[in-house]
């Protein structure tokens, strides 16, 4: 399947279809260099099959994880595409989960002031989330995605037959995201979480969220106000998540956030059965106001309210401000 993403000044297709990298040129321009930047914990079959289509096929390897985002992984990257003289003219292709997709993304958006970058993403959460929206980022100074740009792809392959090779916990972190999309704006795709089998519509899944985000990303771009329906799940996930850093994965900390910004008791139950459904804990265990002042934390002095997504019945989301005190109520129900 192909989805085309209209933004302003230009477009780019989203190739979803299982096996897909093993016929990439048939999409992707390689006649030139190209750069598959990946991580160890990529199987290696995924850049090889790159590179044998490529002309002159050039291949770099970071650690995997978080620890590549960095300052240090951006100069390998920028190394490598200096010693093998690539020009404005070649490529960089991101073989990998939103790791390797945000690392080489940074690095084609700024080497020769940007060169083409070609993303191929083989998790659950890069595919369904990162493929679409354009942001690049490392970390820096421990603040996660501080460097970075708005730069998109000239086509994203999103290879589902990659997602087999996914440990188990990966690949069900990335649904989480898809569980989002569906709540706020696609109830038949929430309605698949609760009736159907995951794994044999998982292109329907990943289609259905593209979609979702897609829709919104073209509206904005940039990320001024639409955008934030995206974050549904986020403010409280992210709270916990900076708890658990090293113990919990984004998605599980997200579908922990989601249930307290769900109005409606019925869909909360229709939620907590799909998370089950899953095999995800989404209890909050955590002192509410060690997670209130998480959230509270950065904003600006004198400001007594956070903009929070909520979400009433699947596909009806809405933004709302939350004064401080409605907050604090909401994060000690979550954790009653
Ligand atoms: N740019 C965006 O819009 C956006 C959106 C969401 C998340 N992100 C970023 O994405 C990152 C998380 O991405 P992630 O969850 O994909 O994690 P990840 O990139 O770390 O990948 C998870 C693990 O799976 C391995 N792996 C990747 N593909 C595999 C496959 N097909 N088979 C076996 N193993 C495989 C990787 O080596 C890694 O160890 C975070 O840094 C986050 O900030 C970016
Ligand atoms: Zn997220």
């Amino acid at each position: 399947m192909r989805l085309t993403v209209n933004l302003v000044d230009r477009k780019y297709d989203v190739i979803v279809e299982a096996g897909s990298i093993g016929h990439i040129k048939e999409y992707a321009d390689l006649r030139r260099k190209v750069m598959v930047v990946s991580d160890d914990g990529v199987p290696a079959e995924y850049v090889h099959s790159v590179l044998s289509q490529a002309e002159k096929g050039f291949s770099v390897v970071v650690a995997k994880g978080e620890i590549s985002k960095s300052l240090h992984g951006y100069e390998t990257v920028l190394h490598a595409l200096l010693n093998n003289k690539f020009t404005r003219h070649d490529c960089v292709v991101a073989v990998g989960g939103g790791v390797v997709g945000d690392l080489a993304g940074f690095a084609a958006s700024t080497y020769m002031r940007g060169i083409s970058f070609i993303n191929c993403p083989t998790t659950t959460l890069s595919q369904i989330d990162s493929s679409i929206g354009g942001k690049v980022a490392i970390n820096f100074d421990n603040t996660k995605n501080i460097v970075g740009a708005f730069y998109q792809p000239e086509c994203v392959i999103a290879d589902t037959a990659t997602l087999k090779t996914l440990p188990r916990r990966h690949y069900i972190n990335g649904l989480v995201e898809a569980v989002k999309a569906g709540l706020i704006a696609d109830e038949k795709l929430f309605e698949v979480f609760e009736k159907n089998d995951i794994e044999r519509n998982l292109e329907e899944i990943i289609l259905r969220s593209l979609n979702v985000k897609k829709n919104i990303v073209e509206q904005d771009e940039k990320e001024s106000s639409l955008r934030a329906v995206l974050n549904f799940g986020h403010t409280i996930g992210h709270a916990v998540e900076s708890l658990h850093m090293d113990e919990w994965y984004h998605g599980e900390c997200v579908a922990r956030g989601m249930i307290p910004m769900t109005e409606d008791k019925d869909t909360v139950i229709r939620l907590k059965a799909v998370l089950s459904r899953l095999g995800l804990d989404y209890r909050i265990t955590d002192d509410p106001q060690r997670l209130f002042d998480i959230m509270t934390h950065d904003k600006k002095a004198g400001s007594d309210f956070i903009t929070a997504v909520k979400v009433r019945k699947p596909g009806q989301v809405r933004l709302v401000r939350i004064s401080y005190p409605q907050l604090r109520k909401i994060v000690e129900e979550a954790v009653k």
